[in-house]
């Protein structure tokens, strides 16, 4: 059996999903719900009713512990975590104690059950501002935001738990990831919501809520961020096949997850216009703070080890992250 934790948010809902379509369905979910949905595990559990459900938080270390106690765990995804830059930097106590203290907790746990195998949600913000483009697994770690500091403390936590107690993880640096589930039954829901994507779609079901692009005066093609947006379906993938990596080679190792394939804001601004099929207004303000102009993965690593290979584009991603936007919107 795995567990997952923070499977009632965004891109944990995803891989529990793309789990139990491949047949894998021996899953216990363990989530506070802080940022995530009981909706979203409920609509889980109807599509794998042999998924368990605990609502717990990762900062009671009983609360985690009991989970090993109860079930025979063998390994574990960990989603779990806060994520908004912005909010980290605002308060970062909150994001040591979330992100910190509730991965210490989790890992001790799993070493005081001799369940030695984690594959981690990590992020392409360990890097901080890019030294060379695009970013490799050894280009150097300097976060520039306490979000980001909390998710490289984890990885060097677990470089420790590796050396001392043989806890084997496999770390994946995310870079933007957009999208949902094609047949719109979860999808990305964050309250409040900051990313791109469905900002941009959400302007559209509200039409006081003018998209605002954050600056346009970078040294870039077009004046706008460049990044590198991955489907979440593919992301989901990419974690089962590390799992699989980690069952068969029982090795510690990090993967980027990107395409390869930068797009301004611009540019994801004028595919979702066309997806929508109406005029999306929008107005140019000041540039958001921490923003670095270009974030591009190099992830020939994950292609080569885990024969990964990102499948859905762009406009299908942002097609069906619409038609989700859609549902929510009927809620
Ligand atoms: N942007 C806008 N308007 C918006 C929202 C975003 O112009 O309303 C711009 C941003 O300035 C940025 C780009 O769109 O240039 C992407 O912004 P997102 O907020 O969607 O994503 P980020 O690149 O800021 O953040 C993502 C993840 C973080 C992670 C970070 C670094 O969401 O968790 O990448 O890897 F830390």
């Amino acid at each position: 059996m795995i567990l997952i934790t923070g499977a009632a948010g965004y891109i944990g809902s995803h891989y529990a999903l793309n789990f139990s379509e491949f047949g894998l369905d021996d899953i216990v979910i363990f989530d506070n719900l802080s940022t995530g949905h009981i909706d979203t595990i409920e609509k889980l559990q109807k599509i794998n009713p042999k998924i368990q459900f605990i609502k717990g938080d990762l900062k009671n270390k009983d609360e985690i512990s009991s989970v090993f106690k109860k079930f025979k765990i063998d390994s574990v995804i960990h989603f779990a975590a806060l994520s908004q830059v912005g909010e980290s930097v605002i308060n970062p106590s909150l994001y040591y104690l979330n992100n910190v203290v509730g991965s210490i907790n989790l890992l001790n746990s799993m070493v005081e059950n001799n369940v030695l195998k984690i594959v981690f949600s990590s992020t392409a913000a360990t890097y901080g501002e890019p030294k060379y483009t695009p970013i490799d697994e050894n280009h150097p770690q300097n976060p520039i935001n306490p979000y980001g500091n909390t998710k490289l403390m984890i990885e060097k936590i677990m470089d420790d738990y590796d050396k001392a107690y043989n806890l084997k993880s496999i770390r994946l640096r995310y870079f933007n990831v957009i999208g949902a589930d094609e047949k719109t039954r979860i999808g990305e829901w964050h309250d409040p919501e900051t990313h791109l994507v469905p900002n941009i779609l959400k302007s559209v079901f509200n039409n006081s809520k003018e998209f605002k692009i954050f600056g346009d005066d970078y040294d870039t093609k077009d004046g706008t961020c460049i990044r590198d947006y991955v489907d979440v379906l593919d992301l989901a993938d990419a974690h089962r096949l590390a799992l699989e990596y980690l069952n068969k080679y029982n090795k510690t190792d990090v993967f980027n997850l990107g395409t390869q394939e930068g797009q301004s804001v611009k540019e994801i601004f004028n595919i979702s216009q066309e997806i929508i099929n109406q005029k999306v207004n929008f107005k140019v303000v000041e540039k958001r703070l921490g923003d670095p102009k270009i974030l591009l993965a190099n992830s020939s690593k994950a292609k080569e080890i885990l024969n990964w290979q990102p499948k859905r584009t762009t406009f299908d991603s942002i097609k069906n992250a619409f038609k989700w936007e859609k549902v929510l919107n009927k809620n």
